[in-house]
């Protein structure tokens, strides 16, 4: 059985354009935002509190939040790795963040300079002073279906990290292939795993970079699983500049045209989806990897 209806978690601002070598402009950044809430999207992740060294394109995080127009019904998520994120985020006046732990070691020392235990103590009290604020988490776990130095990493690894920031607070969890070469099959393994883990699918996301062209059908296989939270980011923009191979998210158009095929609700204008990613494209001097963009796009 699938949902009836999918919450899109639009990353486009953030893991679309982290990656992005060229600063695009805060006014461009703002442009994008306000014209993704008109395309219907409820949820847009708009930026990171992370260390402006470690990702330069986000350096502007508070300039954005100070000139974002919020619209009704809209919420806006930031990432925030660490309590001096934190402090950042409330003085930005954010009401929703996300950590982002990894499943395995290596990307825990590449990504937040960090571990796969230590990484927890640094959520810890950003979990839980966000709570207190009365400020929801998400919680992101990257290289669930593979990581480019350890290679596979075991279904049960994840489905144990991935206990970890539940229990830790997390209001959701959401299963990164932050180098996007997961297929089908193992998709359903590790749903299975969290499965068995206790863990309930309505607390769960998944998230697909599209490396290997295996991001829908990866989506297709969550959606027939019960998840009914999928991120993407509009036109495919995207990647993580500490993991190597990772290229673009899934494509929101390309979510939005297979769950219309499936009659699978989510309020996001096609039409429009498109007109913004193409506008975007040319902002960045490149047409987007989407193929329904391309299909669609003028
Ligand atoms: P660190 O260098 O170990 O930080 O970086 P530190 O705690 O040792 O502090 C060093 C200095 O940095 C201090 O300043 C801190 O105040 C400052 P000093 O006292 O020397 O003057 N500092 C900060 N400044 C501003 N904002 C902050 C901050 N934190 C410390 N938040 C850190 C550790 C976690 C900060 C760093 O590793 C970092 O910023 N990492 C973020 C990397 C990142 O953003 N990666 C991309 C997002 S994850 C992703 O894309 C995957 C995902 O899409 C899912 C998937 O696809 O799998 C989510
Ligand atoms: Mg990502």
């Amino acid at each position: 059985t699938l949902p009836e209806r999918v919450t899109i978690w639009e990353v486009g601002p953030r893991d679309g354009l982290q990656n992005e070598s060229e600063i695009v402009p805060v006014e461009v950044k703002l442009e994008f935002l306000d014209r993704l809430a008109r395309v219907g999207l409820p949820v847009l992740e708009a930026t990171s509190f992370v260390h402006p060294k470690w990702v330069p394109q986000l350096a502007d995080a508070e300039e954005l939040l100070a000139g974002l127009h919020r619209r009704d019904g809209v919420r806006y998520p930031v990432l925030v790795p660490n309590e001096r994120g934190l402090d950042r985020a409330l003085a930005a006046g954010v009401a929703e963040i996300a950590v982002f732990a990894s499943a395995t070691e290596t990307f825990a020392e590449r990504n937040l300079n960090s571990g796969l235990d230590s990484q927890f103590a640094m959520f810890e009290p950003v979990v839980s002073r966000a709570r207190a604020e009365g400020i929801a988490v998400r919680g992101y776990l990257s290289m669930c279906f593979g990581d480019p130095w350890e290679g596979a990493v075991p279904a049960d690894q994840v489905a144990r990290v991935g206990r970890r920031l539940l229990d830790l607070g997390c209001a959701q969890l959401s299963l990164g292939d932050t180098i996007g070469v997961a297929t089908p099959g193992q998709v359903t393994a590790v749903l299975a795993a969290l499965d068995a883990a206790g863990v309930g699918v309505e607390a769960l996301a998944v998230h697909f970079h599209d490396t290997y062209g295996q991001a829908l059908a990866n989506t297709y296989a969550a959606l027939r699983h019960g998840v009914s939270t999928v991120d993407s980011s509009a036109g495919g923009l995207g990647g993580c500049p500490y993991a190597e191979s990772a290229t673009g998210n899934l494509a929101t158009e390309d979510l939005v045209w297979m769950l219309d095929g499936l009659g699978i609700e989510h309020g996001a204008d096609l039409d429009a989806l498109v007109a913004t990613s193409t506008w975007m494209a040319e902002r960045l001097g490149r047409p987007s990897p989407s193929r329904v963009v391309r299909a669609l796009g003028g």
